[in-house]
């Protein structure tokens, strides 16, 4: 019986990743940080985000599309970097394809689970994330003695976009989402949202010294890392010189993107495609 190149040689393919729309991307700066000799292809579906407001139906729909979509790069696993996505449809779409998938809120629960002294844990997410309660879930499941409140936060998608990391807007509005996290004495906050790791500095000023920040995006690039290992699939080789690591895919036009990309990702992107995702 003869093997296939494809069979033998998974660990060079690429990893899929995709978001709701630009967010993602704080995950996708981790995993080049953790996994320099990745090779990634990035989705955001930047036609149809925000998903932190829309049904589970529709979420997981859209997301359905995106993993078709990605499975034609033939990707070797994939990341759901999106907390919306991760907490409607991953469950799903894990058992309708082969690929191993991983999403943002599982490593993000576990580490607040481990990291809380005082049981007192907060979240902060989109509408839809705090409704499904999913973070409450995967932390109960692991740490029984905790007590977990949950709060959206909508404003923040939106000022981050607006590229109002360091502003006065944004401080006002986290002291006023934040105040009843901090009256509730809690010890560590779930950053879970793609957006909320670009205002950390604020939230973290907000919260004061004595509560721990958890970001997902950075505990998901972890999980990742020891999943592909575990599987035989991390890329150990470095790539050559000059071959085109990163390809970035968006359903809507790219020049927001592709600034927005460039803020925040140092390795500069040099073009992204746009995609009719509908089509998937
Ligand atoms: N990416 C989404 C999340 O992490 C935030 C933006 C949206 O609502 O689509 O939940």
């Amino acid at each position: 019986m003869s093997l296939k190149i494809e069979d033998t040689d998974r660990s060079k393919a690429p990893i899929g990743v995709f978001d709701s729309g630009i967010g993602g991307l704080t995950v996708v700066r981790e995993i080049m940080r953790q996994m320099p000799n990745e090779r990634i292809v990035y989705f955001g579906d930047t036609a149809r985000v925000p998903y932190g407001s829309k049904s589970k139906e529709t979420v997981t729909r859209y997301s359905r599309q995106i993993v078709r979509f990605l499975e034609t790069h033939d990707v070797k696993t994939i990341v759901v970097a999106c907390n919306t996505a991760s907490a409607y449809a991953l469950d799903e779409l894990e058992k309708e394809i082969d690929i191993p998938m991983i999403g943002v809120v599982k490593p993000g629960a576990k580490a607040a689970a481990e990291t809380t002294r005082n049981g007192k844990i907060g979240v902060i997410a989109t509408e839809a994330t705090i409704g499904s309660r999913i973070y409450n879930q995967y932390i109960e499941e692991l740490n029984h003695g905790v007590t977990i409140w949950g709060k959206a936060c909508p404003l923040f998608v939106p000022l981050v976009e607006e590229g109002l990391l360091q502003d006065p807007v944004t401080d006002e509005i986290a002291k006023r989402y934040l105040s009843e996290l901090i009256d509730l004495d809690i010890d560590t906050l779930i950053l879970g949202c793609t957006h909320y790791p670009l205002i950390r500095s604020t939230l973290g000023r907000v919260m004061g010294e004595n509560v721990t920040l958890v970001n997902p995006a950075y505990e998901t690039a972890i999980e990742l890392r020891e999943m592909l290992k575990a599987k035989g699939l991390l890329n150990e080789e470095e790539p050559g010189l000059g071959s085109n690591r990163y390809q970035f895919y968006v359903s809507d036009t790219t020049e927001k993107f592709i600034r927005f990309a460039n803020s925040i990702i140092k390795y500069g992107i040099l073009s992204a495609k746009q995609v009719n995702i509908e089509e998937y």
